[in-house]
């Protein structure tokens, strides 16, 4: 599948999710306030949407509704904007520019950012909670919930957030290195690959279990490019301050192998989760493409 298609996918991706909220926005009666103006700022000022995006490509993979995945989408991209509110924050990585615009708490102020990623993640789940679902995923909620809330907290992101500023201004080896990648970026992306299996039919283990592997597989190699961007890109192609890591002394993959061992890696990381794709009894053309995509990003 040629990048152009999958871009293309992308923007439609975006577009849905845009107009999700905007039903969500009717449906739970949000008025205009500070707050809620503080939480659209982070969640639809742009943004890759990866999340999303593999939640959309593994939904119809396995032939999930595609209002369904909807659903997934939006309450997975609350969590990852949340996300990044918190990690820009002066007690986290301190960092004055995100997708090309001040991070929430320089556009606002340091109490509405933590407040607006705090609403975010509850949003997150009244959204699954409440949102229309097909009769086949609306028994599935319970489900859901708990792939999304353990990928977010303490088995998942926040855990890989604790673990990045405890690796901080110190050398850790590559077992925690690869724990800490593996929380703090793979879970949510892992989510998005087990909610989408959450809302489509029975699948063998074997197959879940491949599906699982390529998702922590991309996990990883998702952030070992965010480490390798920090160091090679510049600020104005990333949106966000270049040399970030590097500043305050993080633990990263081009910190343990230096830049060319981390690129070995990477693609270590890309064969892997090909040749889970390779195994899977269904089309994985897209797939591949969003692999590609996220191991060569720029930005
Ligand atoms: C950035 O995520 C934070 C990491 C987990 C590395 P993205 O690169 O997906 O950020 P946006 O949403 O596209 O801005
Ligand atoms: C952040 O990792 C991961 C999460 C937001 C959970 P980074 O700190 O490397 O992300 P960027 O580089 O600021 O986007
Ligand atoms: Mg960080
Ligand atoms: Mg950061
Ligand atoms: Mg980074």
């Amino acid at each position: 599948m040629a990048q152009q298609v999958l871009q293309e996918l992308q923007t439609q991706v975006n577009t849905d999710l845009i107009k999700s909220y905007e039903t969500l926005k009717t449906q739970f009666h949000l008025s205009d306030s500070k707050l809620c103006e503080a939480v659209e700022y982070a969640l639809l000022n742009g943004g890759k949407r990866i999340r999303p995006l593999l939640h959309r490509i593994v939904s119809q993979m396995l032939g999930a509704a595609v209002e369904d995945a909807k659903v997934c989408e939006l309450a997975l991209e609350c969590i990852h904007a949340y996300s990044l509110i918190h990690d820009d924050l002066p007690s986290m990585d301190n960092d004055e520019l995100r997708r090309g615009l001040p991070t929430v708490h320089i556009a606002f102020d340091e109490a509405t950012a933590i407040l607006a990623g705090d609403a975010l993640q509850s949003l997150a789940f009244e959204w699954i909670a409440e949102a229309k679902l097909s009769s086949k995923a609306d028994v599935k909620r319970a489900q859901l919930v708990s792939t999304l809330a353990r990928s977010a907290g303490l088995r998942g992101m926040c855990l890989g957030q604790s673990l990045d500023l405890d690796g901080t201004n110190k050398k850790i080896d590559i077992d925690a290195l690869i724990r800490l990648h593996a929380h703090k970026t793979g879970a949510l992306l892992k989510a998005s690959v087990l909610m989408a299996i959450n809302i489509s039919d029975q699948l063998p283990p074997s197959t879940t279990d491949v599906l699982a592997e390529y998702a922590d597989a991309i996990g990883i190699a998702f952030q070992i490019q965010d480490d390798i961007l920090d160091v090679t890109a510049t600020t104005g192609i990333l949106g966000k301050p270049q040399g970030s890591d590097e500043f305050l002394n993080k633990s990263t993959f081009v910190t343990h192998y230096g830049l060319e061992g981390a690129k070995l890696e990477l693609e270590k990381k890309r064969d892997q989760a090909m040749n889970c794709l390779h195994q899977l009894n269904f089309d994985t053309e897209e797939l591949e493409a969003f692999t590609d995509f996220m191991v060569s990003r720029k930005y």
